[in-house]
């Protein structure tokens, strides 16, 4: 699905992003993993390269928020593999949680400048390149469930996610014209370190569950099970082929089927 095909992964560290770049080189792709933290970009590297048999790699230290730091990235990507035809904008962060009451805006900056201005950045640099490629290309943007409807003690975080939807559609209608399809997964819960910091923030807020009794509740009923991070990134990687040319500026519920009733919601 997506031979010769080089992607680049932010926040690939661990989580989502992980199962992100495990997923599309399962498909055929080479890959760029980046984090903010070198070493989990690293362990990840070693990971897939066990994992897949495969040499088809690199792995840099990259900050979504430092414009210079990204296009050295792209160019390293460029140098090593020949191109970059793909980018998967999962790397965000969710700093506060709590009441948006208690909140304040240096939180909330924190949380536009990475989960919003992080994907802008690394997006124009990745599709000045794409346009000297001159060939067929994609993003993907990871949002949220969260960006759909409010999540309860997560105002900051819902709210950028909402705007990385709107973001999605704008770069999709903006760019089609230089062969880049966009478009946006919402993922459900995902059980990784930002999905424990969310059930704690919700547990310690208004509910007398424990977390780890929320998080059972955020189990999909129609799945049956807790989702992996790696099939999250089966649909981001159908999403960066060919095959979902007509798949244009969507955002993808990734959520097991959460928004829905299953009839074992009725049973004891
Ligand atoms: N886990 C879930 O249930 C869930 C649900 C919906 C959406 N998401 C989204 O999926 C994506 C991944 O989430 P996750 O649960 O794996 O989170 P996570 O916190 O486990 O991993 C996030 C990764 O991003 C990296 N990162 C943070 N700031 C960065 C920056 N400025 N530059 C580069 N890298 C940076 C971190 O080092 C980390 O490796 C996020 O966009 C998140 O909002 C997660």
């Amino acid at each position: 699905m997506l031979d010769n095909r080089v992607v680049l992964v932010t926040g690939a560290g661990r989580g989502i992003g992980r199962g992100i770049a495990q997923a599309v080189v399962a498909k055929g792709a080479a890959v760029i993993i980046t984090d903010i933290a070198e070493n989990s970009a690293k362990e990840t590297e070693a990971l897939i390269r066990e994992e897949y048999n495969t040499e088809k790699t690199l792995a840099l230290a990259m900050d979504i928020t430092q414009e210079d730091g990204i296009e050295k990235v792209i160019a390293a990507g460029v140098e090593k593999f020949g191109r970059v035809d793909g980018l998967v904008n999962n790397a965000a962060v969710m700093v506060d949680s709590g009441p948006l009451l208690d909140s304040d805006l240096q939180k909330r900056t924190k949380e536009i400048d990475v989960n919003i201005n992080g994907i802008f950045n690394c997006s124009k640099a990745f599709v000045e390149q794409v346009i000297k490629q001159n060939a067929p290309a994609a993003i993907v943007n990871v949002a949220s469930h969260g960006g759909v409807r409010a999540h309860v003690f997560m105002g900051h975080y819902s709210s950028t996610k909402a705007a990385v939807l709107n973001l999605t559609q704008c770069q999709s209608a903006e760019w089609a014209q230089y062969g880049v399809n966009v478009n946006a997964v919402c993922p459900g819960g995902v059980h990784t370190e930002m999905l424990q910091a969310a059930a704690e923030a919700k547990s310690a807020g208004n509910d007398k569950r424990s977390a780890t009794e929320l998080r059972e509740t955020w189990v999909p009923a129609q799945l049956g099970r807790n989702m992996e991070a790696i099939e999250v990134g089966y649909v981001v990687a159908f999403l960066l082929s060919e095959e979902a040319v007509l798949v244009r500026g969507q955002s993808v519920s990734v959520a097991g089927g959460i928004e829905h009733e299953a009839v074992q919601d009725y049973l004891g």
